[in-house]
């Protein structure tokens, strides 16, 4: 199905890598198995980190091993060379990487300064580029540090040109912590979409401050065309102290479907994988429209 929204659901790695109920692979795998059936065209199943950093996302080997047998694209994140070296070897062909803008965030997420950071990306997508492998580069803290403050958007837009230059797949603007507006998504993404188009840009977004949807729509209105979001609006960052959920994949369909762009997602099917989701949590999931959805969704 054509689509006119790209959606990357990422309820399976952003979703649970900071709950501190610890799903089992079992329900991992059962959790990707519902998500693949709702009409969804990303879909990413976890990370490849270190188990003592992140012990929610330990054995996503497993399930890169069993995926389900819908034709999507199946991706995971990865923090380094090591991270790139399992994937690949499990067969996923589309990584996330998660550059920060900031010095101290790469210091408390991934052990590496700014300087070896950006070394390391440049590293992988030159790598990437010969495997033929797809990298999504994510600008994370991309409007504010959780331990540094505000980011300039001269900085990020630096960064941004820095990491073109190897051509990454795809290069998403991540508002880790929920800090941005509406105004800012505005003013950093029409210069991104004019140089780079919309197919090589997407946006990341949090709900801390309840702007994520206002956000997207911003972003929207600009031409960004490629979102993340977590059913259930789940979501969160270990390192990044206050993020709380992404913007929920229910609540971005039904901005995207009620404008009259298609994102190829069954609302039912969703909200099964939503069900599911507060299930294995053991407490109610949903976006801000999960309620209205649950009853008049067809
Ligand atoms: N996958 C699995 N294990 C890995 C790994 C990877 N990609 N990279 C390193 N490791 C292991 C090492 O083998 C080592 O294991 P050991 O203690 O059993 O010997 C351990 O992790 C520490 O390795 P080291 O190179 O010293 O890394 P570190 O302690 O500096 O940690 C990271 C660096 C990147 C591995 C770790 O911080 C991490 O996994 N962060 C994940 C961040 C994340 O997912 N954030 C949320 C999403 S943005
Ligand atoms: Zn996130």
């Amino acid at each position: 199905m054509m689509t006119d929204i790209v959606i990357k659901e990422v309820a399976a790695r952003d979703g649970l890598q900071a709950q501190p109920k610890h799903l089992t692979l079992e329900q991992r795998q059962l959790l990707v198995e519902k998500l693949a059936v709702t009409g969804v065209p990303e879909l990413e199943i976890g990370s490849f980190v270190s188990p003592k950093a992140v012990p929610q996302m330990a054995g996503t080997d497993v399930l890169a091993a069993n995926l389900p047998s819908q034709a999507i694209n199946y991706s995971a994140l990865v923090p380094n060379m090591r991270g790139y070296e399992s994937a690949t070897a499990c067969h996923i062909n589309t990584l996330a990487i998660a550059i920060a803008a900031t010095e101290q965030m790469n210091q408390n997420n991934i052990r590496m300064s700014l300087e070896q950071t950006f070394a390391m990306a440049e590293e992988m997508l030159i790598r990437a580029q010969a495997d033929g492998v797809a990298i999504h580069a994510y600008l994370a803290v991309a409007f504010e540090c959780p331990y540094e403050g505000a980011v300039a958007p001269s900085v990020v837009l630096d960064q941004v040109h820095q990491l073109m230059l190897h051509n990454p797949a795809r290069l998403v603007i991540a508002d880790t912590i929920g800090a941005a507006n509406p105004g800012a998504v505005r003013d950093l993404m029409k210069p991104l979409i004019a140089e780079y188009g919309s197919e090589r840009i997407g946006c990341h977004f949090h709900d801390t401050r309840a702007m994520a949807m206002a956000n997207v729509y911003a972003a929207l209105e600009v031409g960004v065309r490629q979102f993340d979001s977590s059913a259930g609006g789940l979501g969160g960052c270990p390192f990044a102290p206050g993020a709380k959920g992404n913007v929920a994949t229910e609540d971005i369909v039904m901005l995207c479907e009620s404008m009259g762009m298609r994102t190829g997602v069954s609302m039912p099917a969703l909200l099964e994988a939503v069900a599911l989701l507060s299930e294995f949590i053991g407490a109610p999931q949903g976006g801000r429209a999960h309620y209205w959805l649950s009853n008049n969704a067809v």
